[in-house]
Parts: structure tokens; C-alpha cells; sequence
């Protein structure tokens, strides 16, 4: 067999705790570091701070046999380390450039920690140069050898242990033959693509891939809005797009736009990274414009239906940027509720998981938190769905349209298909799927050719 390297990761985040443990599964012997005490004090205990899917029981089962272990003691483990993996955070600042400081103390304590040859990795998502910067910073503190090697995480929430086991690709940036070969064992048990290339290009890679899916995204949502005037149903022509190979069918989802960790910062960052360079990346803000008006179209829609939304009970269900998470971080959900209270709207939200975060972030303000979707749906004046959690699916719309003051259904992800809305007299509003739209108040122009 390949030898067992020993890892530290230094941030105990979504991206830091997840590739930590999933390196331990594949044999490794790993130490996750972070500094917030409590944090490592609750995973030590077998408390995940995260909700992701399978994760518990791999900490749990590594933990015990030994290869997975938390601590914020940085500069024991980086002294043992074959590899040492930068996970931490990189926060937007105001003006959308991402923040480094993290990434910064980090190679400093790495490089005062230094003991024989180390290959460090960065995994955060880091400005093209960064890795270059890390290498300063740490040959500013250590006469050690060692080499720096960008390697982007690619991982979905909720679906974070199976993208880690099993990845699309492997990109390795370095240019190192030693840490390439290095980096190749640390991933020998995958059988995925490992593509080497240099540090500036993988850093590159993992933005030029999440704003290639951003724009999809308000690709497919535009197109949703034109299908809205011109009579066409987006789900079908995404179905019908999605067979030509070159386009693919994923990432075709209409609706009220992404949210989430990355794509809202990771558009941004490259649009300043361009523009330090004097480069106007004119169609990737044109995608960040399009997904903000995205998420009022829920709102002119229901304006339309209600005429005014002052003194209205407004439902929400879903609060997470997507399903499966209980992250709300860039959630859809903010803008729209507080575009609705602007309005003089009261909401009544309901999430299976998100509520405590959503509530610890937004407050109580003309909002209250509903144990269960129908007590946020009872006698509200329309119901809107935000996030596309499976329970929503299994609520019947004729369940829907009894509990309801008014028939009202505002469908933000285009949870229901026709079948199910055959025989209720709810008003039907969804995204792109204008055929569907029962009781509208305006008639679907027809094109005149
Ligand atoms: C994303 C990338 O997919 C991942 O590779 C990267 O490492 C981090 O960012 P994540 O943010 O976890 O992952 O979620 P993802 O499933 O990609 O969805 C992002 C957002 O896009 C969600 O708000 C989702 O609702 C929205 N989305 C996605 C759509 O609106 N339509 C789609 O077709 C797909």
C-alpha cells in the first residue's frame, strides 16, 4: 500500500471540517485545527456544528480508530505534518474583494511552525497570487523546506461527503514535482481526474467555475422571464437544452436565483479581481444584476395579486439558500422578507432546519418562526416557497389552498407540476411557467409575428 500521510487542516469550517474527515477516511491520519475553542470543545465531544449528511458518523468512526483528531493547538500538529491544508474562511469585505487576513495569520504561524519538508495546500478560495503571498509569508518565518500547492475545493453543501469521496476532478496547482507527487498520494484512493496544472491557473479554476454556474443560472432565469411573456414553460425548454452534451442539464434551475457561500462572494471577488487588473468583466455583473432582480420578482408578482401588501400575513416556507442545509448564509429569503416588511407585510416563515440561523441573522422584527409548514401557511393572505425542501412536496396544494386565507401560491422554486394543481382553485404563480399560472390577472400577451 501508499503510505499514510499525516494532515493538518487549519479551519474547522464547512470546507476544513468536511475534506479533513474525508482524508481521514481515505486512510490518512488527520489533526483539524481551528481557533474558536468551543468549537473544537463540541467536535471532540462528537458534536458536528454543521448539519451535512453523513458526516456525523464518519467523525465519529475515524475519531475512534484514531486517524481524525481536533484541536486548536496549530503549531504541534503543523510540526508533524507531510501536508498542511489552509481551509479557513475568506470572507467578502464591503467592497467585494475577499478578505485574507485569515489566510495570512495562517501562514504565518504555519511558517513559525515549520519542521522538515511540507507541502502546504491552500483549499479556501483565494485571489489568483495568493498562494504566491502564502509562500512569502511563510519563508519570512521558517529556514525549513517546503512547497505551496493550490488545490480549489469543488464541494455542494448538503452533498459535501459524496462530492469529497467522489469529485468530477482533482485539480492540483503547484510547481513542484515533489509536492505534486506528494499531493497524488494524498489522493491515491479516488478515482477521479487529477489535473495538474500551474498555481495561478488552479486558482483561476475555481473561480472561472463557480461564476460559469452563477451565469446558468441567471442564464436560465432570464430565459424564465421572457418564457413568462412570450407563453413558453422553462422547465421544457431547460429539459430540451440540457441534451445537447455542450450545454449539459444541470444548473438549468429556474427560479429566485442562488444564494449560498460562494457563488454571491465568488462572483464578486472576480469581478474585482478583473477590475484591479483594469479588465470590466461586463457579463458576470450583468449575471450578479440579474440574480438581485431575481429575488423580487416574487414580490412584484404577489403586489400584483394583492394589490399592496400593507397589514397582508405573507407565508414563507423555506429559509436556506437551497435545500438540505441549515446554512442561510446570502439566502434569497432576506431580500424578499424584508422587501416584504418594507411593505408593511407581517410574515409567517417556516424551515425544517434554517429558522435558528435565519432568526440569529435577520431577528424577529414582523416575523414569527412556525413549528411546522401549515402554522406558517394558516390564514396567511398568500403562501410563498422560497427553498425547494422535499416536505413541501409532499404537501398537497388543495392541503395548501384550505389553509390559506386566500388562494395565493407564490412558488419561488417551482415545487408543484400541473398534475398536482388539477382540481384546486389555488392562484398558481411560479418562475418561467406561465401555462400554469391559474387565475392571473393579466393575460399571456401573444407574439405577433
Ligand atoms: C456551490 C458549487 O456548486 C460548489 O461547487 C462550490 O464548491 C461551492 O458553491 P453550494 O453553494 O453548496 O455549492 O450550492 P449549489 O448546490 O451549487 O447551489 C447554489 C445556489 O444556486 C443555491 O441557492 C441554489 O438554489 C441555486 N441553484 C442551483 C439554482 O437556482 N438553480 C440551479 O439550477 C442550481
Amino acid at each position: 500500500g501508499v503510505d499514510t500521510l499525516k494532515i493538518t487542516v487549519i479551519g474547522a469550517g464547512y470546507v476544513g471540517l468536511v475534506s479533513g474527515v474525508c482524508f481521514a477516511e481515505l486512510g490518512h491520519e488527520v489533526t483539524c485545527i481551528d481557533n474558536v475553542e468551543q468549537k473544537i470543545k463540541q467536535l471532540n465531544q462528537g458534536e458536528v456544528p454543521i448539519y451535512e449528511l453523513g458526516l456525523q458518523p464518519l467523525i465519529a468512526d475515524n475519531m475512534e480508530k484514531g486517524t481524525l483528531a481536533f484541536s486548536t493547538e496549530l503549531a504541534s500538529s503543523v510540526k508533524q505534518a507531510d501536508v498542511v491544508i489552509i481551509a479557513v474562511g475568506t470572507p467578502s469585505l464591503p467592497n467585494g474583494q475577499a478578505n485574507l487576513s485569515y489566510i495570512e495569520q495562517a501562514a504565518k504561524e504555519i511558517g513559525m511552525a515549520l519542521s522538515g519538508y511540507t507541502v502546504i495546500v491552500t483549499k479556501s478560495t483565494v485571489p489568483v497570487g495568493t498562494n504566491e503571498k502564502v509562500r512569502a509569508i511563510i519563508a519570512q518565518h521558517t529556514d525549513e523546506e517546503f512547497d505551496v500547492a493550490s488545490v480549489p475545493e469543488f464541494l455542494r453543501e448538503g452533498t459535501a461527503v459524496m462530492d469529497t469521496m467522489n469529485p468530477d476532478r482533482i485539480i492540483i496547482g503547484t510547481d513542484s514535482q515533489r509536492a505534486e507527487e506528494r499531493l497524488i498520494e494524498l489522493h491515491h484512493s479516488l478515482t477521479s481526474n487529477i489535473i495538474v496544472t500551474d498555481i495561478r491557473s488552479a486558482e483561476m479554476i475555481k473561480y472561472a467555475s463557480n461564476a460559469f454556474l452563477a451565469t446558468k443560472i441567471s442564464f436560465i432565469n432570464e430565459i424564465a422571464n421572457i418564457c413568462e411573456k412570450v407563453g413558453a414553460d422553462v422547465t421544457q425548454v431547460a429539459h430540451g437544452m440540457g441534451y445537447d452534451k455542450r450545454i449539459g442539464s444541470s444548473f438549468l434551475k429556474a427560479g429566485i436565483g442562488y444564494g449560498g457561500s460562494c457563488f454571491p462572494k465568488d462572483t464578486q471577488a472576480l469581478i474585482q479581481i478583473a477590475g484591479q487588473m483594469d479588465y470590466d468583466f461586463k457579463l458576470l455583473k450583468s449575471v450578479v444584476e440579474v440574480n438581485r432582480e431575481q429575488r423580487l420578482n416574487i414580490i412584484h408578482k404577489l403586489e400584483s395579486l394583492l394589490e399592496g401588501l400593507k397589514g397582508r400575513t405573507i407565508a414563507v416556507w423555506g429559509l436556506a439558500f437551497k435545500p438540505e442545509t441549515d446554512d442561510v448564509r446570502e439566502a434569497p429569503a432576506f431580500e424578499i422578507i424584508a422587501a416584504l416588511r418594507e411593505r408593511g407585510a407581517f410574515v409567517k416563515a417556516y424551515d425544517p432546519i434554517a429558522a435558528p440561523n435565519f432568526e440569529a441573522q435577520y431577528g424577529s422584527d414582523g416575523i414569527a418562526y412556525c413549528e411546522d409548514a401549515r402554522e406558517a401557511a394558516w390564514q396567511a393572505d398568500a403562501l410563498c416557497i422560497l427553498t425547494e425542501w422535499g416536505e413541501f412536496q409532499q404537501v398537497s396544494p388543495s392541503e395548501i389552498q384550505e389553509w390559506l386565507k386566500s388562494p395565493y401560491l407564490i412558488d419561488g422554486r417551482n415545487v408543484y407540476d400541473q398534475d398536482q394543481l388539477a382540481g384546486t382553485q389555488l392562484v398558481y404563480y411560479s418562475v418561467g411557467r406561465p401555462g400554469m399560472n391559474k387565475g392571473m390577472r393579466e393575460e399571456v400577451p401573444l407574439l405577433s409575428l
